[in-house]
């Protein structure tokens, strides 16, 4: 059913930076997303968490114009960027930087000629210029002794920094992130979660999470939203999330066997429950929607 705009809620009422309304997507029969409505603050940081297979990367490919929803409205920075025309879209894109799941560095470059691409790509600055942003942001991740060293000699939590650092040298106003800490360990994933909240701090990005680690939402966002079997089961603060007595949201966030979260839905995400969340599933019924 299709909902009047408004009707949905606002959290912020100072002008979120994205805004999805009823955003719908199918592939086939397979419904991915359906009627998924929120706000991202802005210059705060927001996590949406989900098991695998639920349709987050495909909600972050929304935001960047990468894929068109079914059904209803995605706005960036105050422009609908739904029915926008390519050229209107690269110039919203822009407004992006992007942690890519793998980190998607060049193979064949090495750190530091990753990190200065999209300065020489996107700006006519020199390369003086350029080698200051680089080695900048190189610091702020910990990567200055290692600028010379192809991905492929590096290990994977350095490969995800390196992407972080790329992500930011254009000063980006909103930082997607698509799973920054699947494939760390938990001292990684510890350390990156203070880069990624140590970054927001001084750059007062809006920072977008995509990530089904549990723990590190925790650490790091100011709101977050779960999305279970195409629905975006709730949006909030993290405060708010926490004082909720909802049952799916309850059992989600502290990763429980017990609760109305069954068999069914883990069925094809089990691995990555119990990976991430120590999750043991029961059977019990499914969660009625
Ligand atoms: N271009 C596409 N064509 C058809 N189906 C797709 C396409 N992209 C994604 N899907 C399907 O949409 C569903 C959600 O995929 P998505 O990649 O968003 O999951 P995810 O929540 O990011 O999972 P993970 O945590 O494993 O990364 C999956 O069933 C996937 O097969
Ligand atoms: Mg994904």
């Amino acid at each position: 059913m299709q909902r009047d705009p408004a009707d949905f809620p606002h959290i912020d009422p100072g002008g979120p930076i994205i805004s999805l309304r009823g955003v719908t997507k199918a592939f086939g029969q397979h419904t991915v997303l359906e009627d998924v409505t929120f706000d991202v603050p802005k210059c705060k940081i927001t996590a949406i968490l989900g098991p695998s297979g639920t349709g987050k990367s495909v909600l972050l490919k929304h935001i960047v114009g990468l894929l068109k929803p079914d059904r209803g409205e995605i706005w960036v920075d105050g422009e609908k960027i739904t029915g926008m025309e390519e050229k209107d879209i690269y110039r919203v894109r822009r407004k992006f930087g992007v942690l890519f799941q793998d980190g998607a560095l060049f193979g064949s470059l090495n750190l530091y000629d990753n990190i200065a691409f999209p300065l020489r790509e996107h700006t006519k600055r020199s390369e003086k210029q350029i080698a200051e942003i680089v080695y900048r942001n190189a610091e702020m991740v910990g990567l200055l002794d290692h600028l010379k060293k192809l991905p492929g000699e590096v290990s994977g939590g350095m490969k995800k920094r390196a992407g972080l650092a790329r992500a930011m040298v254009l000063d980006p106003e909103i930082v997607l992130f698509d799973e920054p800490d699947s494939g760390l360990d938990p001292v990684r994933v510890a350390y990156l979660s203070e880069l990624i909240v140590s970054m927001q701090h001084e750059s007062q990005a809006t920072f977008f999470i995509i990530t089904h680690n549990i723990e590190s939402v925790m650490r790091v966002a100011d709101y977050l939203g779960v999305l279970f079997r195409s629905h975006l089961v709730r949006f909030a603060s993290k405060e708010e999330m926490l004082a909720t007595d909802d049952p799916v949201i309850t059992q989600f966030l502290a990763g429980r066997p017990d609760g109305p979260i069954g068999m069914d839905e883990m069925a094809d995400t089990r691995d990555d429950w119990l990976a991430t969340a120590n999750h043991a599933t029961n059977g019990k019924q499914a969660v009625a929607h």
